[in-house]
């Protein structure tokens, strides 16, 4: 571990002190296998009513326990099972005690054979973080993160990528996979903005639906994992923009937008949900009963398993600044609906254990509420197939580790958003003389970003996942000469605002944009996450700037300069891209360089839609496309939500919405607007059809736009087709009533105008009807 990092570590106290000090007591899988003896004893009973008959409180506790093991002292593994009976271990923050596939599963497998041997007979479930793939170990597919997956606007290329990391998770021996993160992105200042789908409610819903699928197929044979809709909810609107900054959110917004693509993920079937570990509206979410009871139980029929946040209990003491002390801490988050404690260390571990042993001893936590969370973690392991067979094929790791390769190369096809393209920038001409420069053109660190084989992204001394960088696809597709400059940075720290460039590298950079036919200027952001990627400027780095400046005024006028932003936000203001000739977001497009290069050369086109508007400085924050009106107040966007240019060229015509009318939306549930889409142009591209509400009046206020669904259609030069938005009349929906906003929500009687692609038709709702509970899919 190099000092920089041991230091960065150190100075996030979110790891455990072993680790910080080098590794030198932290558990490896070598470690983990000297728990096991190869007998592989099954669990001696199989039934949940039958292990809940035979356990004593303490036990029961132990299953509301999930231990991090990214960095125990080895010396602390067996009381974990034999005093504590912790029911759950995970490595958090994409720290495994390997980053060898199969050393990891054999190492699961050795734990395994102690917990049901040597502890109480019951196997633990074992939770990772895969927030764009399975990219804990060696050799992994690092998919786009969320907020490229959003601009695909694709459930089936998002469903593809999530069953690939969920079957490549299961085969390192996991069975819970902490993934999709299904709140909306509202504000790009927070360093867990790429985490995020898209600021639409009922597009980020569509996709967590489809990650939860995909995660959860197959769970039950070993060939997937549980999902966790996360983080529920109301977690990425911290109000200053800083990670689990307390969030100020009317009950009309929580209900209207921020419940329902966690509400969506959860009718998918989601195993588990992980607390906010924030607060809202004055009341941390882990203690919060109609949080966790009233909206998740009651309303939204959740029966899996609410899982804290990292400590989340010592947060309500230390950062929340909401209970004296620990024990009062866990009685409320316990009390309120928490089944199980994520804790960071085994001394976390003892704490939590004994407070609540005694909590219960005192009768301040009823057995009955330790019977419901016990029962429900048992269910849950029934349902993973854990109580029949615990083990993995750890010989076969490999065999799945590091597949999809195609779907993650598609995902980078699909996500890749034009949004500006003059005089036809791009794509580049095959024998075009091409000059790559900038910090991100062959660096697999930025192209995958945070939480890509440890939490703050790779390290020189870090395993990788496979990839192919943005220059090395290049030079392979390219017949023109290819010169490439990324060297000219340097990590100061682990923020990207102090990049800097040295003059002599400026000065080779732009010696040679002279020389070329395009220049690609590959720009952004390095990797962070969680607080670590807060920031309070959306304007590029300065010497990036200073590289665009330097580099477009010294080249002639028949050389053209692309931007291509590589970045988890929208970074960048209009006065760097009137500079520029051309500007892709690439995202972080993780280990598929090959689909940023199919784009660039036009082998494909570039699929992707901005699910996000983006503000043209951080001036304009919060600026999310379906606020209220006034419009004069945020019309100031860079680009709209929606934005993004195929490289060829569509009108659409003879817009159609039927019913046209409608009597009752709860019965009726969805309607469809479908519109004539013509390629004009002669090649072949990507159309979105993507259906709004832009006007509306009933009893409250009505948001100045809203996405109600939409359709992505290949179509070839020339081609036109009638394309078909199908969408849930639930997004029509409000929260009516005065200003607390606590009615249930309706869609109300009244004139909807729809608009799709410019064209426009009126959708009318005869009478009011009352949604139940939450404006989901209904
Ligand atoms: C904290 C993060 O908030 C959460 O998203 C993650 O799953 C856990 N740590 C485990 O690493």
């Amino acid at each position: 571990m190099d000092d920089s990092r041991r230091r960065f570590l150190q100075a996030t106290g979110a790891l455990g002190a072993a680790a910080l000090a080098g590794g030198a007591n932290a558990a490896t899988a070598e470690d983990f296998k000297q728990y096991g003896d190869g007998s592989r004893p099954t669990p001696p009973e199989t039934k949940v009513e039958k292990i809940l008959a035979r356990m004593s409180v303490e036990e029961k506790i132990g299953q509301m326990i999930q231990a991090n093991v990214s960095t125990v002292d080895p010396s602390d593994i067996e009381s974990l099972f034999t005093t504590y009976h912790v029911g759950s271990l995970l490595t958090g923050a994409a720290y495994p005690p390997a980053r060898d596939p199969t050393e990891l599963a054999e190492g699961i497998n050795s734990l395994q054979e102690f917990a049901i041997g040597k502890g109480n007979g019951v196997p633990f479930v074992f939770g990772i973080d895969s927030v764009h793939g399975n990219v804990t170990v060696e050799g992994s597919t690092a998919f786009p993160h969320n907020v490229g997956m959003g601009a695909t606007r694709d459930p089936d290329l998002m469903e593809a990528a999530a069953k690939h990391t969920g079957e490549s998770a299961a085969a390192i021996g996991a069975h819970w996979g902490f993934a999709p993160t299904s709140g909306l992105g509202r504000d790009p200042r927070w360093g867990r903005y790429y985490e995020t789908l898209s600021e639409d409610p009922h597009l980020t819903g569509e996709l967590a639906s489809a990650a939860v699928r995909g995660l959860q197929e197959g769970a039950g044979d070993h060939d997937g994992v549980a999902a966790s809709v996360k983080h529920f909810a109301a977690y990425t609107q911290p109000q200053n923009g800083d990670d689990r900054s307390p969030a100020r959110i009317p009950t009309r917004d929580l209900v209207q937008n921020h419940f329902v693509p966690h509400h969506m993920g959860i009718q998918e079937d989601a195993l588990t949900v992980m607390v906010n570990s924030g607060s809202v509206n004055g009341v941390p979410a882990h203690a919060s009963s109609w949080l966790l009871q009233t909206v998740l139980r009651d309303q939204m029929g959740f029966e899996g398993v609410a899982v804290s946040d990292w400590n989340d209990f010592q947060r309500m003491v230390n950062m929340h600044q909401y209970a004296p002390d620990l024990k009062t801490a866990v009685k409320k988050g316990v009390n309120a609906g928490v089944d199980m404690a994520m804790l960071s260390s085994v001394e976390n571990v003892e704490k939590f254990y004994n407070n609540l042993v005694e909590l219960v001893d005192e009768g301040e936590v009823k057995k009955s509420r330790i019977d419901e969370a016990a029962r429900r973690v048992l269910e849950l392991k029934a349902t993973l197939g854990l109580l029949e067979d615990p083990y993995v094929d750890a010989s076969a790791a490999t065999d799945t580790v590091g597949g999809a390769k195609k779907a993650a190369r598609e995902a980078v096809r699909e996500s890749l958003t034009l949004l500006k393209n003059e005089n036809s920038a791009l794509p580049l001409g095959d024998t075009d003389s091409v000059l790559l420069a900038g910090p991100n053109v062959d660096n697999v660190r930025t192209q995958c970003g945070g939480w890509t084989v440890g939490w703050q992204g790779l390290h020189e001394d870090d395993a990788t996942p496979w990839a192919t960088t943005i220059a090395d696809a290049v030079r392979d597709r390219a017949s023109g000469i290819v010169t490439v400059h990324e060297t000219g940075y340097t990590f100061n720290r682990w923020s990207d605002d102090t990049w800097s460039l040295a003059d002599s590298t400026k000065e080779t950079i732009v010696r040679d944009a002279k020389r070329a036919d395009k220049v690609v200027l590959a720009l952004g952001e390095g990797p962070y996450a969680e607080g670590f990627g807060n920031t309070d400027r959306l304007a590029l780095p300065d010497a990036q700037r200073e590289l665009v400046d330097a580099v477009t005024n010294a080249v002639s006028d028949d050389t053209q300069v692309v931007g291509l932003l590589v970045a988890g936000r929208p970074r960048g203001t209009s006065e760097t891209l009137a500079k520029l000739d051309g500007f892709l977001m690439a995202y972080y497009p993780g280990s598929a360089g090959g689909g940023v290069a199919d784009v660039l050369y036009g082998d494909a086109d570039p699929g992707g839609r901005l699910a996000f508007r983006w503000p043209d400085g951080v001036g304009q924050v919060p600026n999310y496309y379906n606020q209220y009106h006034p419009a004069k107040d945020n019309a100031n966007a860079l680009f709209e939500f929606g934005a993004g240019e195929s490289y060829a060229d569509f009108e659409f015509s003879n817009l159609t919405v039927s019913p046209s009318s409608i009597r009752d939306a709860r019965k009726t549930g969805t309607a469809t607007a479908t519109v004539t889409v013509t390629n004009t142009s002669g090649r072949t591209g990507t159309a979105l059809a993507e259906a709004f509400y832009t006007e509306a009046y009933g009893s409250v206020n009505y948001p100045r736009r809203k996405r109600l669904g939409s359709t992505k259609v290949e179509l070839a030069g020339g081609e036109s087709k009638r394309v078909t938005v199908e969408f849930p009349l639930a997004a029509l929906a409000v929260v009516p009533g005065d200003m607390p906003g606590d009615s249930a929500p309706v869609v109300e009687a009244g004139d909807f105008t729809v608009e799709l692609g410019g064209q426009t038709a009126t959708l009318t709702v005869e009478r009011t009807v009352e949604l139940d509970p939450t404006p989901g899919a209904q």
